[in-house]
Formats: C-alpha cells, sequence, structure tokens
C-alpha cells in the first residue's frame, strides 16, 4: 500500500508545472511509480536500484546514485522527497536542494512527526532563509513548502559524501559511510554468522572456492569470507550508498570479485559455492515474510550442487519453514534470544 506521505507528494506533483524532481528511497515501490507515469517533466532520483530499474520500465526519467541531486543537469520548479529513516540522508538532500532549484523553485518535503518531520522542517527553515508553508494529514502528517531565500549553515550531514573509517580489519581499515542500514558498526547478527562460517571453514583450504554476498551493506561479510580463504566473491546490494562502500572495501582489502546494484541478485546468472546473507529486517509481517522469502529463494537459485548458504535472522522469523520447499536440508547452527545463523544446503 503506498504511503501516505509519499500521496500526498504525488498529489502536489500533479499540480504543479515546469521540471520536478521527485527524490525518493525505500517508501517507493513499483506500484506507487505507476501513479507517477503520466506527469510530464518529472525525474525520479533514487538510491534503490529496484525503483529505478521500475521508474524506467514505466518510462520515467530516472537517476540511481547515492542521493547526488547536483548529478542532475536541470533546474527544477519543485524538488519533492519524502523524508527517509536516516537523518544524515534527510539532511544531506536538503542541504543540496538550494543548488538544483530554478530561481522561483519550491522545495516540499513530507513525512509524519515521529520521524522528526517537525525538526526537519524548523532546521530547514533556518537553512532555506524562509518560512515553510505546512499543511497536515492523517497521522500526524506534515506537508512543508519552502521557497528558499537565502541559505544559511548547512544541516548536520555527518559527513555524508566522505569516507570514514569504522574499524581495521588485517591492518587495513574497513571504510563505511552514511546512506545505508548499520553503516558505522558491525552488525551484531552478521558476526554471528561468521562465527558460524568459521566453524564451517575451519582451514582456508576447506574453503568454498566462490561466494555470493546477497545485500552486501559495505561489505563486512565479503571481508571476513575472504580472511577464511573464499578465493571469489560477487557482493550485491540494492543500495547505492552500500555499493560504492563495497567497492571501496574491495579494492582496499584486494578481493577479487565484483559489487553489483542490484535487487534481490535477479540479474546475476551465476552459481556459487557459498551464499551469505543478513537479509533486510522491515517491519510488518507479509512485507517481512515476502521479501525474506525473495532472499531465500534468490539463495537457492544461486547455489551450485553440493554448496549452502548460511543466513541469519532475527530469532522471531520462521526462516525454516520459508527455506524448507527450497533446500534438501535446513539445519540451525546457532540461536541466542535474539538471532539463529541457518545453514540451508542442495
Ligand atoms: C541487514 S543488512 C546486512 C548488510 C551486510 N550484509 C552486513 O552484514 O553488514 C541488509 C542489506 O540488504 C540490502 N537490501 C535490502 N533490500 C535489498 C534487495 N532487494 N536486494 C539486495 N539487497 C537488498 C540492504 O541495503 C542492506 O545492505
Amino acid at each position: 500500500m503506498t504511503d501516505a506521505a509519499l500521496t500526498a507528494l504525488f498529489e502536489h506533483l500533479r499540480e504543479r508545472t515546469g521540471p520536478a524532481l521527485l527524490v525518493a528511497d525505500e517508501h517507493l515501490d513499483c506500484a506507487a511509480l505507476l501513479q507517477l507515469k503520466v506527469l510530464p517533466g518529472l525525474t525520479v532520483l533514487t538510491n534503490r536500484f529496484d525503483v529505478a530499474q521500475c521508474a524506467t520500465q514505466a518510462g520515467i526519467t530516472s537517476l540511481f546514485n547515492d542521493m547526488d541531486l547536483t548529478a542532475c543537469t536541470t533546474r527544477f520548479k519543485t524538488i519533492s522527497y519524502r523524508v527517509s529513516k536516516e537523518k544524515a540522508v534527510v539532511h544531506h538532500v536538503i542541504n543540496q536542494a538550494p543548488q538544483m532549484l530554478a530561481a522561483d523553485g519550491e522545495l516540499v518535503i513530507a513525512g509524519f512527526k515521529d520521524e522528526g518531520t517537525k525538526t526537519y522542517i524548523s532546521k530547514a527553515e533556518q537553512y532555506l532563509g524562509c518560512r515553510a508553508e505546512v499543511s497536515r494529514g492523517e497521522r500526524q502528517l506534515q506537508i512543508a513548502r519552502f521557497r528558499p531565500a537565502h541559505t544559511g549553515q548547512p544541516l548536520d550531514d555527518r559527513g555524508y559524501q566522505d569516507w570514514h573509517v569504522i574499524a581495521d580489519l588485517h591492518g587495513k581499515p574497513v571504510f563505511s559511510k552514511p546512506g545505508q542500514y548499520g553503516w558505522n558498526k558491525f552488525d551484531e547478527g552478521s558476526r554471528l554468522l561468521i562465527e558460524c562460517l568459521q566453524q564451517q571453514i575451519p582451514l582456508p583450504a576447506a574453503a568454498p572456492a566462490t561466494a555470493l554476498d546477497l545485500g552486501c551493506g559495505y561489505g563486512y561479510l565479503s571481508l571476513m569470507a575472504a580472511y577464511l580463504g573464499v578465493q571469489r566473491i560477487t557482493a550485491c546490494d540494492n543500495n547505492a550508498a552500500a555499493i560504492a562502500s563495497c567497492q571501496r572495501n574491495f579494492q582496499e582489502h584486494n578481493i577479487q570479485g565484483e559489487v553489483i546494484a542490484d535487487n534481490c541478485a535477479h540479474d546475476i546468472h551465476h552459481q556459487f559455492d557459498l551464499v551469505l546473507c543478513n537479509p533486510p529486517f522491515h517491519r510488518g509481517f507479509d512485507t517481512e515474510k515476502s521479501l525474506t522469502e525473495q532472499f531465500v529463494s534468490s539463495a537457492a537459485h544461486h547455489l551450485k550442487p553440493g554448496g549452502f548458504a548460511l543466513f541469519v535472522v532475527n530469532q522471531f522469523i520462521p526462516l525454516e519453514s520459508i527455506a524448507a520447499p527450497w533446500f534438501k536440508a535446513v539445519e540451525v547452527l546457532y540461536r541466542d534470544k535474539s538471532f539463529k545463523v541457518l545453514k540451508l544446503s542442495c
């Protein structure tokens, strides 16, 4: 179902004239995008590969990048933005708006109160040197329109475009950046998955030759697998910030392989000895199950006969029953009160 904040932005986009930019992340899905098909002069900029792919298929001009509005060649009459989950992304997008708006252009942002929208509005007012025109909707939805006058101090985007060293592995830095899941730490579930992988391959000589890192983020699982002896790794993710930082880490750690922007590895047509996956976590059972199912079926399609996948998920996700139709054997390798790690063999 389409998000109410996006619906409000769509209504505004239908009424406006002149070139418009919709900045969108995971809140926008293919079904919602089809509603925008008929709007002239619209560009969609997104950091999600699947959204960009759907937009292109629907005939909408689209750009897939790490929320870099300056990559657009047009100045827009309207920039519409449904606030993202991560504060650094929101601040980064607002900071770029004045540069990308035409002289009489308008920035429109929409989001709910519990997403910090009220604070975003007052910070944007200060930065853009103007009062916002705010309208409200159900569930404390706020839609704010700004006509920037003069720009002040940019919002703190936590060095959105910079590389951040978040750890050291084998004497080399691990790089990451804002704009992706858990960007500045090692995920506890992923750490547990690697402990299980280590038990499966006690010696580098026993390591599977090839691996697919499904939903790679900045590449933690790939890096650890490479140091355990996996020779060639393909990493894929749907998010542009993840792809950029995983590529950076592959270079820094001399990982043999490639990093590919893709939705659940749909466009990767090789098979691997090993698949590693810490699938994304979404609230709401339906979404969660269908997304988990997509990752599980993709793992099954990408494994060579005799290969295995390791998945880590939250304890309450019924991965055993989701995986059963796809694999010969499903084995729980580790379980605690938060996580479980499963080995899926074909
Ligand atoms: C829980 S994180 C794990 C990240 C990383 N593997 C780690 O262990 O730190 C899940 C990852 O899945 C990615 N993801 C979400 N939806 C995806 C999709 N449809 N296709 C590929 N990757 C996706 C997210 O961008 C995120 O990087």
